[in-house]
């Protein structure tokens, strides 16, 4: 199988690309990605000789045309994707989110090439802290941030490529990823490189925002399941039952670095901050029979906590930045 990977340099694809490489030798895989600041140009140099990389913007149809009619599949990572920088400047969310969406979009139309897009839990808004319900497939959408707003905008698209158009596609909507190789500007990196930096954690407003945490090989490993045998036209919605609240993860973080767990610091709240995210992947489980891996959250991130000790050359380089510019609009409270 040719498999064209975009945003293959990020973390979720790189970690894509990598666990497909170790396990399927058969895919040939050609990443597309533009190497914005999101990327480490390291983290696939060591299997560089194993793979294609072409330096490029999905939003540019040029670049997109020829390495779709390549390919056998498309999985579109590629996405500005987080939302403290969607608040500062939304531009790049909708010209990569969108126009890219759509500029594949009709690639894969032109070429009847089969797509996997990924998308997030965040197109369904957010639910109260004390609300039983969780996100299925069937909730509407109702995003919140710029961010969340060019995600469901892409999903829908897909959505309409696939009714209008017959497009072969299939869409998955999942939870915080966490695990190696992921940008420190993230919650769970940024805490961990602030304690191996001597800096105090920081968590946004009161800290009882909820995540439901999955590991980025759980979430990997659903979309090959929706890959081998999702229905196309068909979103799937990927979790792992780990909801944690925010002061949880920076408490367990702290503990399990062996500094005292209040040794944090609150900060100035993101605007329009989502309360709770909480996924039903009933439909992943019961009719593709997936079923995550990675159930135990502290380990899972005490191994991630390794990792990052483990890999500083990976992320030294752009720590100082992260911290500088988020400075820049959060104080401690
Ligand atoms: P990331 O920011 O780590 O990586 C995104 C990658 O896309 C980078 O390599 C970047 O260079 C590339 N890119 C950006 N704009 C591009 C463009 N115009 N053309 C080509 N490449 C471009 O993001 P991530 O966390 O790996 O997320 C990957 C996908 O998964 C996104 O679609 C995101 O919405 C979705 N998602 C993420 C999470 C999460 O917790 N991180 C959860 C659910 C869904
Ligand atoms: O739900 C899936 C989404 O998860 C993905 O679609 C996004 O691409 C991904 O970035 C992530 O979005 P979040 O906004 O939930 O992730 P982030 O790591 O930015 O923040 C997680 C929570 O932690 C959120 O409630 C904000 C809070 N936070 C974040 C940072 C960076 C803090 O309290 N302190 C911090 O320093």
């Amino acid at each position: 199988m040719r498999m064209l990977v975009t945003g293959g340099a990020g973390f979720i694809g790189a970690n894509f690309v990598l666990s497909t490489l170790a396990t399927r030798p058969d895919v040939e895989i050609t990443v597309l990605d533009k190497f914005t600041y999101a990327a480490n140009p390291h983290t696939l140099d060591p299997v560089a000789q194993q793979i294609r990389v072409v330096r490029g913007d999905i939003a540019d149809a040029i670049v997109v045309d020829p390495l779709v009619a390549a390919a056998d599949l498309v999985v579109n990572f590629a996405a500005e994707s987080h939302n403290d920088r969607s608040l500062e400047d939304p531009s790049s969310f909708v010209d990569t989110n969108l126009v890219g969406t759509f500029t594949l979009l009709e690639a894969v139309r032109r070429h009847g090439v089969r797509l996997h897009h990924i998308s997030t839990d965040e197109v369904y808004g957010d639910l109260d802290l004390d609300d039983p319900a969780r996100f299925t497939e069937a909730t509407a959408y109702d995003p919140s941030s710029p961010y969340s707003a060019t995600k469901a905008g892409s999903d829908l698209l897909v959505r309409a490529w696939v009714r209008s158009f017959g497009v072969a596609a299939t869409i998955s909507n999942c939870s915080n990823n966490y695990g190696p190789y992921q940008h420190v500007e993230k919650l769970i990196p940024r805490q961990i490189t602030n304690v191996l930096t001597g800096i105090r954690p920081k968590v946004y407003g009161d800290g009882h925002n909820v995540r439901d945490w999955i590991h980025v090989h759980d979430h990997n490993d659903a979309v090959w399941t929706i890959i081998d045998r999702g229905a196309l036209g068909q979103t799937y919605l990927i979790g792992a039952d780990g909801e944690v609240d925010n002061l949880t993860v920076v408490r367990d973080i702290l503990e399990l670095m062996g500094r005292p767990a209040d040794a944090f610091d609150f900060v100035t709240d993101r605007p329009g901050h989502d309360r709770r995210y909480a996924i039903d992947a009933s439909r992943l489980r019961t009719e593709l029979g997936w079923t995550p891996r990675y159930t135990d959250f502290r380990s899972g991130l005490a191994d991630t906590i390794d990792w990052y000790a483990t890999h500083r050359q990976w992320w030294e380089p752009v720590k100082a930045g992260v911290e500088a510019s988020y400075a820049k609009t959060q104080h401690t409270l």
